[in-house]
């Protein structure tokens, strides 16, 4: 199929947009500077925090922010749960009610309570065990995202 084009203009900082890539839910976060700053420091919760273990994943995203180098405020990845499937929440807030003191920002999986961070990284203790998948892109240019 023919790739789709994303202004990342659209979204605001902190927003999620969503558009179809090959019938699937493909999300871009303009992440702002506090957002990409949780990152570094969820390691230890973390399953697979350097994205090693994950087959569904472009060689440029292979880093912290899981990005294009020089564009790590947009993450691009694929809305789908890596355990069965169902769709996950952006859950953005910082230490909602419901997700607790720790919680920093991210997806949370209604289905069966899998999280995953900023990133698309998931947690330990939670049923899926695959980060977020990254779909191949690239910016035709500063502000447009080809996804495919
Ligand atoms: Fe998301 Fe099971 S499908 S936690």
């Amino acid at each position: 199929g023919a790739p789709v084009e994303v202004s990342v203009t659209k979204a605001e900082p902190g927003q999620l947009i969503r558009v179809i890539w090959r019938g699937k839910p493909v999300w871009l976060v303009n992440r702002t500077k506090e957002m990409l700053d949780t990152l570094a420091g969820l390691a230890d919760n973390l399953k697979d925090p350097n994205s090693e273990n994950i087959k569904q994943q472009p060689e440029y995203a292979k880093n912290l922010a899981r990005t294009r180098e020089g564009k790590e405020q947009y993450l691009v990845l694929v809305g789908i749960c890596t355990h069965l499937g169902c769709s996950p929440t952006y859950r953005p807030e910082l230490a909602p009610a419901d997700l607790g003191a720790d919680w920093k920002g991210g997806w949370y999986c209604p289905c069966h309570g899998s999280k995953f961070d900023l990133a698309g990284r998931v947690f330990k203790n939670v049923p899926a065990g695959a980060n977020l998948e990254v779909p191949p892109y690239y910016f035709k240019d500063d502000n447009t995202i080809l996804i495919g």
